[in-house]
């Protein structure tokens, strides 16, 4: 994705969010040159990825294939061993319609999916097999503590104030209905590089061309901003 792409991505969820009466934390809103200037004392921001995160699953066509996240909370998997600590985690998420986050499930991340506001958001749901195949049971979730039973591949439509709980081993692909969709996102901790089974291989942080400076930091800029600090301040 080119960076003038995600830039404007960012400014528009922005507007959008804030339409919406939410508010996101102040480090939203650091700029990559107050980045430079972080210590170890923002690390938590760094180490569980929390902030701006936008992918396009590799699809190089991110009103079709894409999804725009932003972490507000997180723990680490580490704690959930324990049974202590920040065993949660917290994103809000923008779905525009039609606009398709990939097949997937999660191998530990229980989550609910709340719409937000704005248009449905529309969930198709498959039980895993024990091989991770696309089993052909039906499906029964919990929908605001309703229980409910769709076929195979069968889509719920969650409007403004639904929520739905996806277990692990639950594969899940959604889309927006109808308006663009502010959807929140409360689960177990969250971890993206190692939690994700796509049923089809996806690319889940962009390559960036860097047409022109970043606005705001997603979390794949981190490393890049933040990491050489402590030899930069010595
Ligand atoms: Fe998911």
């Amino acid at each position: 994705m080119k960076r003038s792409e995600i830039n404007q991505i960012l400014r528009q969820a922005d507007d959008f969010i804030r339409e919406h009466g939410f508010h996101l934390p102040p480090f939203a809103y650091w700029t990559p040159g107050e980045w430079r200037t972080k210590g170890e004392d923002v690390a938590e921001i760094v180490d569980k990825r929390l902030g701006w995160d936008i992918t396009d699953f590799g699809s190089g066509d991110y009103a079709q294939i894409g999804l725009f996240l932003f972490t507000i909370r997180n723990g680490d998997l580490a704690g959930l061993q324990t049974g202590r600590g920040k065993l949660y985690a917290e994103k809000l998420l923008i779905v525009d319609v039609n606009q398709i986050t990939p097949l997937h499930f999660h191998w530990v991340k229980t989550e609910d999916i709340i719409n937000r506001g704005g248009g449905k958001l529309m969930i198709e749901l498959y039980n895993a097999t024990p091989d991770e195949q696309l089993d052909d049971t039906p499906v029964t979730v919990s929908t605001d503590g309703v229980v409910r039973t769709v076929p195979a591949g069968g889509v719920i439509a969650l409007v403004p104030g639904e929520s739905i709980t996806l277990p692990p081993y639950c594969y899940h692909k959604f889309w927006g209905a109808e308006a663009r969709v502010l959807v929140g996102e409360v689960s177990t901790v969250n971890d993206d590089s190692a939690d994700n089974r796509f049923f089809e291989a996806v690319g889940r942080f962009p390559q960036i061309e860097e047409d022109e400076a970043p606005a705001y930091l997603l979390v794949g800029d981190y490393d890049r901003y933040y990491s050489d600090l402590p030899a930069s301040k010595t």
